[in-house]
């Protein structure tokens, strides 16, 4: 049994890791079988960060950790508050040409808004990725990024690297280990407990605000094996398949937008101070 130590001193040196391998492994055009290749061998960082999410990622764990964090108690920011202070998270990896978080929202949103999207969607763009800001109350960051997955049922052969779920205690329970596990036939993707991460996080915290459509697009925009490989759908009830078509319109932009060019936070601010106070109070509970 590891300590909660050494849990933490294994987990991905870089969160961009996470990202530029699945901008790798959903290229467009790429097969089924291609995916398949991203094997231990090929990809050993990103291999050992889905070993510790596999193995930690429980019933147990992440009903503690909605509990710790849907209820909203680590106090009241603004958006611009929220970004500067994910903008602390520094990527060290290559300091001089890495853009800071907030370029990186910036590009999300800045593409949809080229592409005449509505504005709650370019709102959607600039904050899915805000709920990252858990790395910074100190969760483990297995416990933030990485696709995520319905726990408390049997996992998909869907999901990346599904051998490391050999290592998680729910594999001893049985009720766990059905294919609808501890819910209902087609009960609805929002009565299912996902796997703990940021968009979790970021879909309870614009919850009063923002449509449907755009709680979706914030709380299932990692969940891979669903909006990408069609997994789960025992799961899932008319609404889920209506809003869908909205997650996968998000998807491109999440993994393809990230240019070479830094958007110009200032030049851009007023836009976005009119758009946050279109939807938003000033201030919102985290
Ligand atoms: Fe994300
Ligand atoms: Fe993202």
């Amino acid at each position: 049994m590891s300590t909660q130590l050494e849990v933490e001193a294994q987990p991905l040196t870089h969160l961009e890791d996470w990202e530029d391998f699945l901008e790798g492994r959903y290229k467009e055009g790429k097969s089924e079988t291609e995916f398949r290749q991203y094997d231990e061998k090929a990809t050993p960082g990103v291999a050992n960060f889905y070993r510790l999410n596999h193995r930690y990622q429980t019933v147990e764990y992440v009903l503690g950790k909605e509990k710790e964090y849907f209820s909203l108690k680590k106090g009241m920011k603004s958006v611009w508050e929220a970004a500067e202070f994910l903008n602390t998270l520094v990527d060290d990896s290559d300091p001089d040409t890495d853009l800071t978080q907030i370029e990186h929202l910036l590009q999300t949103s800045e593409a949809m808004r080229r592409d005449g999207c509505p504005r709650w969607m370019v709102l959607v763009g600039f904050v899915h990725d805000l709920g990252k800001c858990l790395c910074l109350y100190g969760e483990p960051q297995w416990g933030v990024v990485g696709d995520t997955f319905p726990v408390g049922c049997a996992w998909s052969k869907d999901i990346v690297f599904p051998e490391y779920f050999d290592a998680n205690p729910d594999r001893l329970v049985p009720e766990y280990q059905t294919q609808y596990g501890i819910y209902e036939p087609n009960c609805g993707l929002e009565n299912v407990h996902m796997s703990f991460g940021h968009d979790g996080y970021i879909a309870e915290v614009m919850k009063p605000y923002l449509p449907d459509e755009a709680l979706y697009m914030l709380r299932f925009h990692s969940f891979y094996p669903w909006h990408r490989h069609g997994a789960y759908t025992h799961l899932t009830n008319e609404k889920d398949r209506a809003m869908l078509e909205w997650v996968n319109k998000f998807n491109p932009y999440d993994l393809y937008s990230k240019g070479h060019s830094k958007p110009d936070v200032k030049a851009l601010k007023p836009y976005y101070d009119d758009l946050f106070a279109e939807f938003l109070p000033e201030k919102l509970a985290w």
